[in-house]
Order: C-alpha cells, then sequence, then structure tokens
C-alpha cells in the first residue's frame, strides 16, 4: 500500500504543470490526511514486534515522496525561469520596421539654400519682427495712410487693447520691413537679405494660404543700376532653377521702387512643359524710402527684390497643392526626398 501511495503521488506531482499546481495537491500526499500520514497512525495499533519496522517503512516511504516533491518544484522553477528568459528575450538582430524620422521641411532647405547663395556672394542675412509697426510695413515703404496699396496688401492687424486696426499693429505683409529695419541701422553699402514669414488675409486653399514665406534683397551702394539687378536675379534663377533658368523683367508698379518690374523665370523642368512663371517683384529703391531711411539719394542707389519663396519649393518640387505644405505630416518632406 505504501509503494501505491509513493507511486500515485510521483504521478500525480509529475502532472502539476506549475507551481502553483503542484503547491495546491501537495496536502493530498504529503499533509495530515494523505494515505502515508495515515498509515503511520496506524503504527500505533501494530504489535511491538512490528512496529520499528513499519515505522521505518513509512518514513521511508515519505522521504520518497518528499523527494519526489522537492524535485518536480525544482524541475517546475527551472522551466519557469527559462519561459521568463524565453519571452523577455530581445533579439537584437531581428529587422525592425523603424518609424519614420521625419526630415527638414523643404521650405527651410530652400531658404537656407538661399541664405547660402547670396552669403556666397557677401550678402548679410537680415531677421526682423513679425510684429510690425504700420510705419515699418507701409509708411517707410512710401505706402501712406491713403495710399491704395495699403489696402491691397491684405494686412492682418493686431487687436491690441482691444483698438482693433486703430492698434498701428501688422502682422508683416512683406519682409520689405525687414530692409527699413537695416538701413535705419547699418551705413551703405548695404547687401543684405530677408528669408522669413509673412502674412496676408488670404483663404485657404490649393495657392493660397495667409501664412507664406518670402526673401526679400536689398543693395545699397554707389553707382548701383538696374543692370546689377538684372544680372543678381539671373544668377540666382540658374541656382534655384538650374543652368537653363533665365530671368525677364515686365514694368510693373510698387510704391517702394521706381522703376519697378514683375520677375518672370523661365523653368524648364515645369511638369507641363518648359515655360516663364511668375518669380516675385523688383525694382530701383525709390528715393524717398532711402530719405525715410537716412540715406542720402544723391550719392547713394540700390535696388530690392522680393519673392515667395513657398511656390517656388512647389515647383522645384512638383508639389500641387500649398496645403500639403502646412499640414505637418512627416511624410510629406520624406517623399520629396530633399533632404540632402
Ligand atoms: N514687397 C513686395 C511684395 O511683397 C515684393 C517686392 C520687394 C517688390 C522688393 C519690389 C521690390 O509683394
Amino acid at each position: 500500500a505504501l509503494d501505491d501511495a509513493i507511486a500515485t503521488a510521483e504521478k500525480a506531482f509529475a502532472e502539476a504543470g506549475d507551481a502553483d499546481t503542484l503547491a495546491s495537491i501537495k496536502h493530498l500526499h504529503l499533509g495530515d490526511k494523505a494515505p502515508i500520514s495515515l498509515a503511520r497512525r496506524e503504527i500505533g495499533s501494530l504489535p511491538p514486534a512490528a512496529k520499528a519496522d513499519a515505522g521505518k517503512r513509512v518514513n521511508t516511504a515519505r522521504q520518497a515522496v518528499t523527494v519526489a516533491y522537492e524535485a518536480r518544484a525544482e524541475v517546475l522553477a527551472a522551466e519557469a525561469a527559462q519561459r521568463v528568459l524565453r519571452e523577455e528575450t530581445v533579439d537584437v538582430t531581428v529587422p525592425v520596421d523603424r518609424r519614420p524620422r521625419g526630415a527638414r521641411h523643404p521650405l527651410t532647405l530652400t531658404a537656407e539654400r538661399i541664405a547660402d547663395f547670396f552669403t556666397a556672394m557677401g550678402y548679410q542675412i537680415s531677421e526682423g519682427p513679425e510684429i510690425e509697426p504700420e510705419w515699418f510695413s507701409f509708411d517707410a515703404l512710401n505706402i501712406g495712410p491713403d495710399h491704395p496699396a495699403r489696402s491691397m496688401m491684405d494686412t492682418f492687424y493686431l487687436d491690441a487693447a482691444g483698438r482693433g486696426a486703430a492698434s498701428g499693429l501688422t502682422l508683416r505683409p512683406h519682409t520689405s520691413s525687414v530692409q527699413i529695419h537695416t538701413m535705419l541701422t547699418q551705413e551703405p553699402p548695404i547687401y543684405a537679405v530677408s528669408p522669413g514669414r509673412v502674412y496676408r488675409t488670404d483663404e485657404v486653399d490649393a495657392t493660397h494660404s495667409p501664412v507664406f514665406h518670402q526673401t526679400e534683397g536689398i543693395v545699397i551702394d554707389k553707382g548701383i543700376t538696374m543692370a546689377h539687378l538684372k544680372g543678381t536675379l539671373d544668377h540666382w534663377a540658374k541656382a534655384m532653377f538650374g543652368v537653363q533658368a533665365r530671368t525677364r523683367l515686365r514694368p510693373s508698379y510698387f510704391p517702394f521702387t521706381e522703376p519697378s518690374a514683375e520677375v518672370d523665370v523661365w523653368f524648364a523642368a515645369h511638369r507641363d512643359g518648359p515655360r516663364w512663371i511668375e518669380w516675385g517683384g523688383c525694382g530701383m529703391v525709390n528715393p524717398r524710402v532711402l530719405r525715410a531711411c537716412g540715406i542720402d539719394p544723391t550719392i547713394y542707389s540700390g535696388f530690392a527684390f522680393g519673392m515667395g519663396i513657398d511656390r517656388a519649393v512647389m515647383l522645384r518640387h512638383g508639389v500641387t497643392d500649398m496645403r500639403d505644405m502646412f499640414d505637418g505630416d512627416v511624410r510629406f518632406p520624406l517623399a520629396l526626398g530633399t533632404e540632402e
């Protein structure tokens, strides 16, 4: 009967698949009511001659069951440890589908490229505030209070102190205001470009955004002519749009330049075939602007130009919807593959 009890216990322990199950059946084989414990209790009623032998056999059996229990417990603990190791293993050799890192925005890259181009020619990069008193956005640029260009610019006004447009504070509608700061604080010769963000009250659609980017440039020196302007624009156009690029000037009007012109660029790689593309505005700095900034127009002359960056980026990269430029999807710059 003891051998049966041992065999039954060993079988039950072997069948326990984990430490908890094993612990829960321990009492059945080693507890007070286990067959071996009952057998031990019966020893008392045996004849004295048989007691010693029976006691020895019961102890041996109990020993055997205890050893079986402990051996199984050890095996299960080792298995559990192995399982934890296996399940928590990190296989560093498995190829990972990494999340895209993102990339710098093509606008940033283009602005840097423009800055590089001009600094290589000895220009400085000027930056200015995006909130400007009207004087910087308009008056100093020969756009007086009643000048029609003032309303044509579709300017955002800050409602400072509840005064609405009477606050006189604008979100700059062009970076021409940066040139005013530069001319007020520096003596000619001045060679400066100002890339930056500008604001106009345009509705958002595929070709418009109330926030966009410009690069304006200004040169003030002795003897500057329109030929210098044209040469600079041609050189820049080739850097931006490829060696085949050329510019053409069409007579136009800006209050801050005289004469003024629209700049078109010949863009050979256009997806609908080579064509002239409107690029920006330019002209010879109006003497009134020079005077407003304390520069003597009888000694100095200069040229200025201003281009939108956003459309140029769209052209270069075949982007058809301006909203893609601003909605912050990291796949956008990645898809363009513009990061150099
Ligand atoms: N400031 C003009 C604009 O925003 C561009 C321009 C700059 C035109 C300089 C002529 C000279 O549209």
